[in-house]
């Protein structure tokens, strides 16, 4: 059998990750790829006592890792844009294939680091990048590959998902269940990239860019996060018959592409919407297969390393999957349609005086716009309440409209600012 020689740069957790899975899993690994897989260097900082590297050549400095001639191929796993993006470019540079569980290099820089690798005759792998141990790429890019894919839809921050799940579940305040998240090793080194969606859109654009053939454009990416959720925004929808997700979510249009990470209503009754505390999952609507869904860890460890080893294995076995999905030559730019031109349905919080008149004028600032009403709930007042809230979901309408009716309903005397609009997605095949 022939030998892949490994780099590792990285030991955090999913660096520690990865060698425990290749050195619990190695025969069965060399057995699928046809090739023994060994590692030869690892490049760290520091050690993590969670793994042993005793056996192998180690260095302090990661790029003495991309500059061995023993390595055929770099995983990395340090994370970050500057010094990851420096490491992976000289590791193609010297005719190393990577491998790279980082999203936010692939969204901001893959367009070119691919560009490069086809350059130099190298592959850029990145199955591990999005919902950890889910095999979505691959899903996405081989599995429905028959398919004009009309949408997906995924939950996809496992951060995000936990903290939703906490607050409608117990609950509990946002502020608490963040600090959870990140005493369990879930959250960004930075978590307003969990909470405000940045993570969530550099994983969207990954998995739009596979699905509709185009590069990778995280500037075009609507991003809102979900510290603006109330637990009374979570538990009216829940009356409503709805759940909300942080989700992220790329359709096709007549005008373009949606690309868009929010928080959203789902109806409770999906399978999507039961996805709870740090679990992700993606619904892909392919125009033959159906909906399909796709569930599991979207992080940690030995689910982040199963993803990161299946890119290795297919290198070994030299598979010559383009990466993108797409023929190289066929990937095209996209018009992505800006968040004004979006159509969804809205739930709306409107606090207002209980007083005659209230509702007429309401409606008729959505009627104006041609928005029609499809729920209400309105509240009795308690005793010492001056106002109640009044619940709205709405029928589908292009986004600028709503803005424009929420704006007018702002104005109101009898209106308290601001009023609560999150969008309502029916993800119906
Ligand atoms: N912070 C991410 C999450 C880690 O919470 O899902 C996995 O990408």
């Amino acid at each position: 059998m022939n030998t892949l020689k490994v780099g590792i740069c990285g030991l955090g957790t999913v660096g520690s990750g990865t060698v425990n899975v290749l050195q619990r899993n190695a025969a069965t690994i060399s057995a699928r790829a046809g090739v023994n897989i060994e590692i030869v260097h690892v490049g760290a900082r520091r050690d993590n006592p969670l793994c042993d590297i005793t056996p192998y050549k180690v260095s302090r400095d990661i790029f003495e890792v991309v500059r061995d001639p023993n390595v055929d191929l770099v995983i990395e796993l340090i994370g970050g844009t500057t010094i990851a993006k420096d490491l992976v470019t000289e590791a193609i540079n010297n005719g190393k294939h990577v491998v790279t569980a980082n999203k936010a290099l692939i969204a901001l820089y893959g367009n070119d680091l691919l560009a490069l690798a086809a350059e130099k005759g190298v592959t850029v792998a990145f199955e591990a990048a999005v919902a950890g141990g889910i095999p979505i790429i691959k899903a996405v890019r081989e599995g429905v590959a028959a398919n004009e894919i009309k949408w997906l839809a995924g939950i996809i921050n496992g951060t995000g998902n936990f903290i939703l799940t906490e607050m409608r579940e117990k609950g509990r305040d946002f502020a608490d269940v963040l600090a959870e998240a990140q005493a369990l090793g879930y959250a960004e080194a930075d978590p307003t990239f969990d909470v405000e969606g940045i993570d969530a859109a550099h994983k969207l654009v990954i998995l739009a860019s596979l699905a509709f053939g185009m590069p990778f454009r995280f500037e075009k990416c609507f991003t809102e996060g979900i510290s603006n959720i109330d637990a009374l925004d979570v538990k009216f929808a829940e009356e409503l018959g709805y759940r909300i997700k942080h989700l992220g979510i790329a359709r096709r249009c007549e005008n373009g592409i949606e690309l868009r990470v929010h928080p959203t209503l789902i109806p409770e009754k999906r399978l999507i919407a039961n996805v709870n505390g740090v679990m992700n999952a993606v619904l892909v609507n392919g125009d033959a297969s159906g909906p399909t869904l796709y569930y599991g860890a979207g992080a940690g460890a030995d689910a982040t390393a199963s993803a990161v080893i299946a890119d290795v294995v297919d290198i070994a076995r030299g598979n010559q999957i383009p990466m993108m999905g797409f023929a190289p030559e066929e990937v095209s730019k996209q018009r992505i349609l800006p968040i004004e031109e979006v159509q969804t349905a809205f739930y709306l919080r409107i606090s207002a005086e209980d007083k005659p008149g209230v509702l007429s004028e309401i409606a008729t600032a959505l009627s104006a716009r041609g928005i029609s009403i499809e729920a209400i709930i309105q509240k009795e007042a308690q005793d010492d309440e001056v106002r109640v809230p009044i619940i709205i979901l709405t029928n589908r309408t292009v986004e600028s409209k709503m803005i424009d009716a929420v704006s007018t309903i702002e104005q109101f005397d009898f209106v308290q600012r601001p009023v609560v609009r999150v969008r309502v997605e029916s993800l119906a095949g």
